[in-house]
């Protein structure tokens, strides 16, 4: 299994596996797209690296340089791995090689969200040195006849 950068060659199948693990109809995945994935990997301070198997894409994490108003902090905000393949530790040398290249780009800190019910992303982030920030809950009010 190679770990190496994110070229746009990958989008498709980054695209695609990601369709396949998030659930894009619910938060926090709505906004998983081909503009988000591209998004990433077209920022000049972007971190991103795709798990190879041969030339099949089984993992990817896209990371880039810039939260909100703070361009000093790294901000991680997609990762999967084929479902296939889990458990042998790809997601975390996927983490790894990601915040070794915010750091590189000058990262003094690298944030990351994940849903409270997710618990293999929990394990990975925590087992990675990521410990919890500010905990934000959305709240939703219904609108229409399907309350
Ligand atoms: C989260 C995800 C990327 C983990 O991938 P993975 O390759 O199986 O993870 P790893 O094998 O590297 O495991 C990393 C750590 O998480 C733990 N972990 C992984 N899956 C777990 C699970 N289902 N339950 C509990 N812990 C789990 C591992 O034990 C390991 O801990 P360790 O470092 O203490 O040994 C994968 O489950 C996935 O693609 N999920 C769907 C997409 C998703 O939810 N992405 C996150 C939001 S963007």
């Amino acid at each position: 299994m190679d770990i190496g950068p994110m070229a746009v060659e990958h989008l498709p199948a980054v695209l695609d596996l990601g369709h396949r693990v998030y659930e894009t109809s619910a938060l926090p995945y709505t906004s998983w797209s081909l503009t988000a994935a591209a998004g990433h990997l077209d920022s000049p301070r972007s971190s991103c690296r795709v798990a190879l198997s041969g030339t099949r894409v089984v993992g990817f994490v896209l990371g880039s340089m810039g939260f909100e108003h703070r361009d000093d902090w790294g901000y991680m905000e997609w990762i999967a791995v084929d479902p296939g393949l889990r458990g042998h530790g790809i997601a975390g040398r996927l983490v790894r090689e990601c915040c070794a290249g915010l750091e590189a780009l000058g990262a003094s800190r690298i944030l990351t969200d994940v849903e409270t019910g997710n618990t293999a992303s929990l394990a990975l982030m925590r087992g990675s040195g990521f410990s919890e920030n500010t905990t934000v809950m959305y709240l939703e009010r219904r609108v229409g006849p399907e309350r």
